[in-house]
């Protein structure tokens, strides 16, 4: 039987930021592995570390000690040049807020990676097009940002992040500003693409009726990282 390797691992991961004289330990030993198909959801209290620790595993800021390993390499060793490729090809964003252009189209907004990476027109359409069904807004293409709901807008954003078919996705409260109904069916999106395309997907949330649809659920608590998945199972049926 083959091993599946992990796409991240972290060992002993810590992140301190110095204000003046005062230092704050936003991370104090956080040990993840995310493998490939798996659905993590991340909680825990305001400032309890959630947006430090993605985007350490994003390649957005470095830890102060500890390693990163994106498949099978260590990403402090990366250069600029690397993690900007890392980013691209390897690691979809979905963001609180959204973050679309609100002068592009919602077929520009997610067609706009493909045109970084260099895709030529006739597959950037496509891929395009195929990314925004996958989200059920084709329908919705022309739309502007303002002229979309909060939901689809959020939607959207999750269609440009998965554009690129990347392995990994990142979302820092992707739900943070919708309804209920809205923050299911992003988690929904968020659990059927991991169950038929087989990415990953991490996700920091405040909502635990969400849970349930996270394969693991994890709570960082003093800077560590605990197992939560029983949280999830709290809101089964
Ligand atoms: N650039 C920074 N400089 C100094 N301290 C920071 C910086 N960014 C975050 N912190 C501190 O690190 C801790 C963790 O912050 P972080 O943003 O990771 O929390 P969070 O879990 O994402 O919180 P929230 O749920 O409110 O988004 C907090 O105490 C915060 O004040
Ligand atoms: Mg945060």
């Amino acid at each position: 039987m083959s091993r599946v390797l992990p796409l991240i691992t972290t060992v002993d991961l810590r992140r301190t930021y110095t204000l003046g004289s005062e230092e704050i330990s936003a991370l104090r030993g956080i040990d993840l592995t995310v493998l490939p198909g798996q659905f993590i959801a991340v909680v825990g209290r305001s400032g309890s570390g959630k947006t430090t620790l993605l985007n350490i595993l994003a390649g957005l800021d470095k830890p102060t000690s500890g390693t990163v390993m994106f498949e099978d390499r260590d990403i402090a060793e990366m250069g600029e040049h690397d993690l900007t490729e890392l980013r691209r090809h390897k690691i979809g964003f979905v963001f609180q807020s959204f973050g679309l252009l609100p002068l592009l189209s919602a077929f520009e907004n997610v067609e706009l990676p493909l045109r970084i990476a260099g895709v030529g027109t006739r597959d950037r359409e496509e891929r395009t097009r195929e990314a925004l069904e996958i989200v059920g807004l084709w329908n919705r293409a022309r739309h502007r940002p303002y002229e979309l709901s909060g939901g689809e807008q959020q939607r959207v954003a999750i269609a440009r992040a998965i554009v690129n078919e990347p392995p990994l996705i990142l979302a820092d409260e992707p739900t943070g500003e919708l309804d209920s109904n809205n923050a299911r069916s992003i988690f929904g999106l968020f659990k059927e693409m991991v169950q038929n395309r087989g990415i990953s997907v991490v996700s920091a949330t405040h909502d635990s009726t969400l849970l349930e649809m996270a394969d693991e659920v994890k709570e960082i608590r003093d800077g560590q990282l605990f197992d939560a998945t029983d949280l999830g199972r709290r809101y089964r049926d």
